[in-house]
């Protein structure tokens, strides 16, 4: 594997697999890698012939800078881990490279980005997210862009993005793993203290209750929202958000008749974790 700092690198090293009809896969990502980062790189290496992997801490979509400067870094250890997966390229520029000097464009997805996480975190957030995906995916011009369900408004925003500026690429959306108790893999996770990390397993818990109601006949959303709800806050977990919406649109279901997201954001402490399941009409994923 190698690393590479600059734009110029990654074209001129992509040229060669490129001219050869190569599938070229790209998995964005902050660095500080899980299991749920390696599975999409693994993905990626199962599906595509060359698999580039870009490790950048994008400071346009953090809010406050002591977030941004808590955020964990250890691209030594990353690049092992990568490595092991068979990547081909780590993408890593230092932050000149990707916003110079007289950096002046946005690119901002509307609707979507307003609800939920657009809320709690503010639109910037999505701003941030939407510009250095597109950058990326202008730099790398991959075949495949890789996301993890995680994040599922990421997802809807990106795939959004891509189908609106008609970018030629295929968003491959990979589904969260977890730990065996069920929490959400998240390199937020290393802040919890083991009274936090048990009481942050009512999160997936919580989504779970939203299954089982929904599999029972449940059909209105603000009584399965109360169930979830109830799980978490019996673990003295107070949510930020607990929603069931539109899988697509992320608008709030009026009644459960189809396929519905359920998303959740909670303080667990001092750390701030979201998850979310798909719920089918009758329960199951
Ligand atoms: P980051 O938080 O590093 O996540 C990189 C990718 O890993 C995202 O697509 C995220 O959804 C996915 N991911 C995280 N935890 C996961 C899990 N438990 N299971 C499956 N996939 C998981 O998301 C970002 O970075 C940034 O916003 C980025 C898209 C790179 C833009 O800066």
């Amino acid at each position: 594997m190698r690393t590479l700092r600059s734009i110029a690198e990654l074209r001129a090293a992509l040229a060669e697999p490129r001219r050869f009809g190569a599938e070229i896969g790209l998995v964005p990502t902050m660095g500080a890698f899980h299991e749920g980062h390696l599975s999409l790189m693994r993905h990626a290496r199962e599906e595509c012939d060359t698999v580039v992997v870009s490790l950048f801490v994008n400071p346009t979509q953090f809010n406050e800078s002591s977030d941004l400067s808590a955020y964990p870094r250890d691209e030594a250890g990353d690049a092992v881990l990568a490595a092991d997966v068979g990547v081909d390229f780590l993408f890593a520029p230092p932050v000149e490279e990707l916003y110079p000097t007289g950096f002046a464009t946005t690119v901002s997805v509307s609707a979507i980005t307003g609800e939920l996480e657009g809320i709690h975190r503010g639109r910037g957030h999505f701003d941030g997210v939407t510009t250095i995906v597109t950058k990326l995916l202008n730099i790398a011009s991959p075949d495949v862009a890789y996301f993890g369900q995680k994040d599922a408004q990421q997802a809807v925003v990106i795939k959004r993005l891509v189908r609106d500026l008609d970018m030629p690429v295929r968003i491959a959306i990979c589904p969260t793993v977890r730990e065996p108790d069920g929490l959400a893999m998240s390199s937020r996770n290393r802040h919890l203290d083991p009274a936090e990390r048990f009481r942050a397993t009512a999160l997936h818990r919580a989504l779970r209750t939203a299954e089982a109601a929904v599999a029972a006949g449940l059909r209105d959303p603000a009584v399965v929202q109360a169930r979830a709800r109830a799980e978490l806050t019996s673990s003295h977990v107070e949510p930020e958000y607990l929603e069931l919406v539109h899988a697509d649109t992320l608008a709030p279901v009026a009644t459960i008749d189809g396929d519905v997201l359920a998303v959740l954001a909670a303080w667990v402490g001092d750390t701030r974790l979201i998850d979310n399941h798909v719920i089918t009409k009758n329960g199951r994923r």
